[in-house]
């Protein structure tokens, strides 16, 4: 199930270059709709999660101001690359990364990540992690792909975002798709589905490790006070809330 409409690298562009201000004034360095229950919970158990080792490359794609670079480069001795689609995103990381003294260890590159093989050296990054980015993506299938080709051979991609709920009752399915669309439109997203990204991970190469619901209580607070901020109603056309997403983490190994 996907909405009828997919919003391209431009559009999302545009959007972030537009909008990053408004998230840093709600949402703070980290922009993510799906938090625990403060930023040291929710990237401690990223960094847990996505295996991250002392020594490691990391390839973060789609790493909005560096909040999260910042962070894991801080607290592991590792070194970041981070990519993003918007300038103003990585003029503003930048002084955030001159700022924290970490200018040897994390880089900033405005670029697309449907084209990693273009932008990185083959075989490049230990790992490869997407924090909330991977559903701004207009053909999934093809960034799974790029990220294969700049990953070390047993290295991992790392996913974190939200996947259209699927369900065999046709009236919720509607409703679902509205919720589903109206995210997109708001949020220049094309959310994601499990079926294809799985498919995607697959046909690119990829090894699943596992696919799970995060494991930790999914404080939205923050995503919630953004909408009501900006006016933003997800529900316009249904009206009462229903489960229209589902929060998973995938990970997956490259094996030649
Ligand atoms: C919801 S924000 C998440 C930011 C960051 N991961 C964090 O946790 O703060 C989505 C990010 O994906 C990036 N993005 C979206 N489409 C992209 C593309 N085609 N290429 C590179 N980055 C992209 C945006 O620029 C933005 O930084």
């Amino acid at each position: 199930m996907s909405a009828n409409q997919i919003y391209t690298p431009a559009d999302v562009q545009r959007y972030y270059d537009e909008w990053t201000e408004r998230y840093l004034n709600t949402s703070g360095d980290i922009i993510q709709g799906a938090r625990a229950s403060s930023i040291e919970e929710l990237l401690g158990y990223t960094a847990l999660s996505a295996g991250f080792e002392p020594g490691d490359r990391i390839l973060d794609a789609g790493c909005g101001v560096a909040g999260p670079a910042i962070f894991f480069a801080q607290k592991i001795p590792l070194t970041i690359e981070g990519l993003t689609i918007s300038g103003v995103q990585k003029g503003i990381a930048e002084s955030k990364i001159d700022a924290a003294g970490l200018s040897g260890k994390v880089k900033i590159t405005q670029g697309d990540y449907h084209e990693l093989d273009k932008i990185y050296p083959a075989d490049y990054f230990d790992r490869a992690v997407f924090l909330e980015s991977l559903g701004h993506a207009a053909n999934p299938p093809l960034v799974l792909k790029s990220a294969y080709q700049v990953v070390k051979d047993r290295g991992h991609i790392y996913i974190k975002d939200f996947f259209v709920k699927e369900t065999y009752d046709e009236s919720l399915s509607t409703k679902i798709r509205t919720i589903v669309s109206n995210i997109n439109k708001h949020y220049k997203y094309n959310t994601l589905d499990l079926g294809i990204t799985i498919h995607g991970l697959r046909s690119a190469g990829w090894h699943i490790v596992y696919i799970r619901r995060p494991n930790f209580v999914l404080n939205a607070d923050v995503a919630e006070e953004f909408a009501i901020k900006h006016n933003i109603n997800i529900l316009e056309g249904v009206g009462v809330k229903i489960d229209h997403v589902e929060w998973l983490e995938i990970m997956c190994q490259k094996v030649r």
